[in-house]
C-alpha cells in the first residue's frame, strides 16, 4: 500500500486501494490542475525533476504537478550536463541531490536506476522511465484515463477487454500498463505486436498468475475484436535495430481510422502515451476526428494522477482543500476538441 514517503519505483507496488484511493484525490485535484483554483500545499517543498533521456510529457507534467501544489521544481536534462559523465555514480548523485530536495523524480537509460538512485536517496524517489523496464506514472495516468473513459461509457475496467498493441518488447509503458490494470479482476488482455517485439514474459505472467486471460494475436483483424479499450505505442527505435521483416510486420499493425472501422468495437477507447511517431504512423493522425481517441485526456490527465501521487507520499492527501484559494489571474484557455 502506498503511504508517506514511500518510492514509486514500479506498477507492481500498487494495489487496488491505492488506485481507487489515486483516483479519488486526482478527482479532488481536478480543478486545481486545470488551473481554476489555485493550492499552496506544497510551498517550500522542492522537487528535483532529473532526465537523462528525452521527455516532454513527464518531465513536463511532473514539473506542473509539482508547481500546481505550490512547490517548487529543479530541472537537470541530458546525462552531458552532469557531474555523472565525471564518473559520480548515481548512487551519491541521489544522496547529493537528498540535500537540496524533498523528492527526487528520475528518468534514465537504464533499467532498475531508479532502483539504485532509492538506495542512495534520503528522500522520495519516482521512477519517470527506466530504459526498456517501466514506467509507473505513465501507467498510473493510462488507469486514470481508462478508469474514467469507461465509466462515460457506462463501463468498468473489471471485465474489460484491453489490447495492448505495438512494440510490446521495448515499450517499458506496456510493461506497467499490463502490471498495473492486473490488479482489477477478469480482464482479457489482447497483445498484438510483430512476433519479434511481443511482450516479455516477465511483464504477461503478472496478469497470467492474477487469473486473467491473455492472448497475443498478429493481425489487427483478431487483435482488436472485442476491445473496450486499445493502448498503441511507438516502435521505440532508440532502443533496437528495425529489421525489414518487423518493419513490414509493424506496418501491418498500423493503426488509423479505416482500421479502426474495420476491426473494432465502434465506442472502443483509443489511448497512445505518446509522442506517436507521426514519419512511421503506428497511430494514425486521422483517427483525430473521432472521439473514441482520447490521447490528450490522457495526456491531461497526467497532471492531477502526479499531482496525487505528490500528495499522498508527501503527505498531504487529506488536507490540501484547507489551502485552496481562487485564482488572481483569468484563465485564457481555448476549449480542446473532443
Ligand atoms: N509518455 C511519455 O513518457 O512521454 P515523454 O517521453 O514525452 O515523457
Amino acid at each position: 500500500m502506498l503511504e508517506i514517503g514511500h518510492d514509486v519505483l514500479t506498477a507492481r507496488q500498487f494495489d487496488r486501494s491505492d488506485l481507487i484511493r489515486l483516483a479519488d484525490v486526482a478527482s479532488r485535484l481536478e480543478p486545481i490542475a486545470r488551473g481554476e483554483k489555485v493550492c499552496r500545499v506544497l510551498e517550500g517543498a522542492v522537487m528535483a525533476n532529473l532526465f537523462f533521456e528525452p521527455s516532454t510529457r513527464t518531465r513536463i507534467s511532473f514539473g506542473t504537478a509539482f508547481a500546481r501544489l505550490g512547490g517548487s521544481g529543479l530541472d537537470t536534462t541530458g546525462l552531458a550536463m552532469t557531474s555523472l559523465v565525471k564518473g559520480e555514480s548515481l548512487a551519491d548523485t541521489a544522496r547529493v541531490i537528498s540535500g537540496y530536495a524533498d523528492v527526487i523524480v528520475v528518468r534514465h537509460p537504464t533499467p532498475e536506476a531508479a532502483k539504485i538512485i532509492a538506495g542512495g536517496a534520503l528522500v522520495p524517489v519516482i521512477n519517470g522511465g527506466d530504459g526498456e523496464a517501466e514506467h509507473p506514472t505513465q501507467a498510473l495516468t493510462d488507469f486514470y484515463t481508462i478508469s474514467r473513459e469507461l465509466k462515460a461509457l457506462g463501463k468498468e475496467i473489471d471485465g474489460s477487454t484491453i489490447v495492448i498493441l505495438g512494440d510490446l518488447r521495448y515499450g517499458r509503458t506496456t510493461h506497467s500498463l499490463i502490471a498495473l490494470m492486473s490488479v482489477f479482476e477478469n480482464i482479457t488482455f489482447q497483445l498484438v505486436s510483430p512476433e519479434a517485439l511481443s511482450m516479455p514474459d516477465a511483464y504477461s505472467d503478472i496478469a497470467r498468475e492474477r487469473g486473467h486471460r491473455v492472448n497475443v494475436f498478429r493481425t489487427l483483424e483478431e487483435g482488436l475484436a472485442g476491445a473496450d479499450v486499445i493502448y498503441a505505442t511507438r516502435y521505440q527505435s532508440e532502443r533496437f535495430q528495425i529489421d525489414p521483416s518487423v518493419r513490414e510486420a509493424a506496418e501491418r499493425l498500423r493503426l488509423d481510422a479505416t482500421a479502426f472501422r474495420a476491426h473494432a468495437p465502434e465506442d472502443a477507447v483509443i489511448l497512445h502515451p505518446l509522442p506517436r511517431d507521426e514519419v512511421f504512423g503506428e497511430l494514425g493522425t486521422d483517427l483525430d476526428r473521432l472521439p473514441n481517441l482520447a490521447v490528450f485526456r490522457q495526456t491531461d490527465n497526467g497532471v492531477p494522477i502526479r499531482m496525487a501521487l505528490f500528495a499522498t507520499i508527501l503527505g498531504v492527501a487529506d488536507t490540501f482543500e484547507q489551502w485552496v484559494t481562487e485564482p488572481a489571474w483569468p484563465l485564457r484557455r481555448r476549449s480542446a476538441n473532443p
